[in-house]
């Protein structure tokens, strides 16, 4: 395979990029919304943590380039083909992003701010739900939704297609307790309505899909994208049993998640984007390959097939991806500080459970890679 070669060495420093701007930045923050993913770049703004990217960049692999190659919050405001929407990347790529996330000062020393966030895990704050939301101002119908309406990017030259699902939410509930999961599980575009769900075998996904398939049914789904980070954080953790995954993002904001009642499901109100849908039953589709976390194209032969039914987005929403795969990106950091906390779960076995912890805890991120690659060439060998 080819050398895959991240960083300064292959993406060289663009001479072009304009230094940033920190005022009038047209986001609409809204007073209390501070939370909320308009909020959270208001913030990073305010900290002069961002940088506003005015040249024009392809979706097709400019913005994963750029993304991959800065270390720094990037807001995109001029993505070829799509005038007038932007992108957001790099959002939690070092520990003072993830402490403005989360409402603490800049300043706040890591230990600090991980000491703080394992109190607050002791006190769940339940979410809120609510009838309306900003989520609401654009409704589309399935006959005229087209997933690509958005400026979905293709991320890596090593993935097959454009992945619309990178940070984001998937929300469903289990068909027989009714109890409601959020995880990230990566979305690749299949056509205007049709997305893969790729889902680890043992995520509670996986298991809500099983329980549907038994009694033949579809699963309801929703799609949350650029929903408030907490919402994410929660999300990719390892959250206990007992607990709903926006209580503990309630726990992490110290302040309920506001969620929208959308029939059988809710989804963050604040969201950018929220896509209702179902997954089939019984049908298996092919997922990838995608640039993943341990630095690899990885294909998933047993993905599930997302129908959309009708998408809602905030006025000039904002599109939030992620682009995976470089040690220390912000995937990486994620996993970094949700270790410190003890909410890490892959669905490995128990020996890659305690080294993949080690390494996150200690930051030890291309060892991580390096350790993954290994691993999965000897599962490859053994099949
Ligand atoms: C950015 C990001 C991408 C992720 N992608 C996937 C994925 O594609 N498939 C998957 O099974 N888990 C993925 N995860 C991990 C799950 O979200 C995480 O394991 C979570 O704990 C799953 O929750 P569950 O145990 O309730 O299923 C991702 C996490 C993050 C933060």
């Amino acid at each position: 395979m080819k050398e895959l070669l991240w960083g300064s060495k292959s993406e060289p420093e663009d001479p072009e990029l304009h230094e940033p701007e920190w005022f009038e930045l047209p986001l609409q923050a809204e007073p209390g919304g501070s939370f909320d993913l308009r909020g959270f770049i208001q913030t990073l703004a305010n900290a002069r943590c961002l940088t506003r990217v005015r040249e024009r960049i392809e979706w097709n692999l400019g913005i994963g380039r750029w993304t991959r190659s800065r270390h720094k919050p990037l807001l995109f405001e001029n993505v070829k083909d799509y005038p007038g929407q932007r992108v957001f990347t790099n959002g939690l790529v070092d520990p003072i992003c993830i402490g403005l996330a989360l409402g603490f000062e800049a300043s706040m020393p890591y230990a600090s701010l991980i000491a703080q966030c394992r109190k607050r895990l002791g006190e769940p704050v339940e979410p809120k739900i609510v009838q309306t939301g900003p989520v609401l101002e654009n409704v589309v119908p399935s006959i005229a939704l087209d997933l690509l309406q958005f400026p979905v990017p293709h991320w890596s030259e090593y993935d097959a297609g454009r992945y619309i699902g990178t940070w984001h939410l998937n929300i469903s509930r289990d068909p027989e307790t009714g109890k409601r999961n959020a995880g990230v599980y990566r979305m690749q575009v299949l056509g205007p309505r049709q997305a893969t769900i790729s889902a680890s075998k043992g995520s509670d996904l996986s298991r809500h899909v099983a329980k549907a398939e038994a009694k033949g049914a579809e699963l309801p789904t929703v799609v949350a994208i650029g929903a408030p980070e907490t919402t994410v954080m929660a999300a990719g953790a390892a959250c206990p049993a007992t607990m709903d995954e926006f209580a503990l993002a309630g726990a992490l904001q110290q302040k309920p998640v506001e969620l929208l009642e959308l029939g059988r499901l809710e989804a963050p109100a604040r969201s950018e984007i929220v896509i209702e849908g179902f997954i089939h039953p019984r049908v298996r589709v092919t997922d990838g390959p995608y640039f993943d976390y341990y630095g690899r194209p990885d294909t998933n032969p047993n993905a599930f097939l997302f129908e959309a039914t009708r998408l809602m987005y905030r006025n000039d929403p904002i599109f939030r991806g992620s682009a995976i795969g470089k040690p220390g990106a912000e995937d990486h950091q994620l996993f970094a500080f949700l270790a410190q906390l003890g909410l890490v779960d892959f669905h490995g076995s128990r020996l890659k459970q305690m080294v993949q912890n080690f390494l996150w805890k200690r930051r030890a991120f291309e060892t991580l890679q390096t350790v993954g690659k290994i691993g999965s060439d000897l599962r490859r060998g053994k099949k």
